[in-house]
């Protein structure tokens, strides 16, 4: 069966197309940064309207990659939740119309569950029962995840998602956006101890929440103290890569320690990542070491997989499995469900 899977949520237009076997016959993303780059972050009314200019574009380059007709699908899935209300709409818009236009079955994917499943497209094997972190530009949550489909929330961010605090803080050192890849290139020449930024809850290991909006005014203070006057002169480069590498430690200090909490509290021994920061090689690194001496079973997904993508769509192969199919009354939900 090759089913048709559909990402809108935020700002990459994608398409995949997945069989039933999880085997990827076809993938394309078509990248918003440079529209945004110039607010510094995602403006939703830009990335509706280019959502509905590149995604027949999208599907038929994914089509034609996968060397498929339209009339050789099977399903069509779409990420329904969450994400912006109107990028939303135009996947679903686009999947109904395809499954009307197809005689084909609607299937709806929660977008948080999708970057969990990248970890079992990538591992090739089961990767469940285990604890789900997501760190992406709207989203940091630790999950309990008995089954792709089973996801209870542990806790989360209790202001701005990682991703978010790395685009602000980019922003505050003058850096482009997207944030992420932009601090950790400048980071790496960095000294993660040049500043004590704060790290918030790390000693309360019963709190399983983050925060992350003290330590984007942290840096701001930091570069721009109060009171006095404005900086008129571009940052210099040591003293960003001191800033970026200092803000990098306190963000993977937080998302290290509470990871390992949920692991211990839960007893489950899998720990899998997913979102767009987990493409965070020193992350990365950490994570693996903090796992490795604990005897964790770490899974993270190459980075392509961790940012937006329609591949991570294969967790649709689970709903048809499980006969869960959607009807065309589908709406869009912008909010996580908890
Ligand atoms: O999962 P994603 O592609 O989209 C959302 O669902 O939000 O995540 C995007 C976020 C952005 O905030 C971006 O700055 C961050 O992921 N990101 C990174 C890196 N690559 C992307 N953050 C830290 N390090 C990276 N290498
Ligand atoms: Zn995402």
């Amino acid at each position: 069966m090759n089913i048709l899977t559909i990402e809108t949520t935020c700002d990459e237009t994608a398409a995949a197309v997945v069989t039933d076997q999880l085997a990827v016959l076809g993938s394309s993303v078509a990248s918003q940064d440079e529209l945004h780059r110039p607010f510094g972050g995602v403006v939703p009314e830009i990335a509706s309207r280019a959502h509905v200019e590149r995604i027949l574009p999208v599907i038929d380059a994914t089509l034609a990659q996968a060397g498929l007709k339209p009339s050789q699908l099977d399903a069509v899935a779409v990420a329904h939740t969450p994400g912006l209300a109107g990028s939303l709409l135009v996947g679903l818009s686009a999947a109904k119309a395809l499954a009307i236009a197809l005689r084909i079955p609607l299937i709806a994917i929660d977008h948080l569950q999708a970057h969990v499943y990248a970890c079992r497209l990538a591992a090739g094997r089961e990767v469940f029962p285990c604890i789900g972190l997501i760190v992406s530009g709207g989203h940091t949550s630790l999950y309990r995840c008995l089954s792709p489909l089973d996801f209870t929330l542990l806790g989360g961010t209790i202001d701005d998602a990682a991703g978010e605090a790395f685009d602000k803080v980019a922003a505050l050192m003058g850096l482009p956006y997207p944030g992420g890849p932009a601090i950790e290139a400048a980071a790496r020449s960095g000294n993660p101890r040049a500043f004590s930024f704060p790290r918030p809850f790390l000693s309360d290991r019963s709190r399983l929440e983050f925060s992350f909006s003290g330590l984007k005014t942290a840096v701001r203070y930091q570069i721009q103290p109060p009171g006095e006057p404005a900086r008129t002169e571009p940052l210099a480069a040591e003293y960003v890569a001191d800033l970026a590498a200092s803000f990098q430690e306190a963000v993977i200090d937080c998302l290290a320690a509470k990871s390992l909490a949920a692991i211990s509290e839960s007893g489950l021994r899998r720990l899998c990542v997913g979102g767009g920061v987990a493409a965070n090689r020193a992350l990365r690194r950490r994570l693996e070491a903090e796992c490795a001496g604990r005897d964790i079973e770490l899974h993270i997904p190459p980075p392509a997989l961790c940012t937006d993508n329609a591949v991570m769509g294969a967790i649709a192969v689970e709903q048809l499995k499980a006969g869960r199919f959607a009807s065309l009354e589908l709406d869009a939900f912008p909010a996580a469900r908890r």
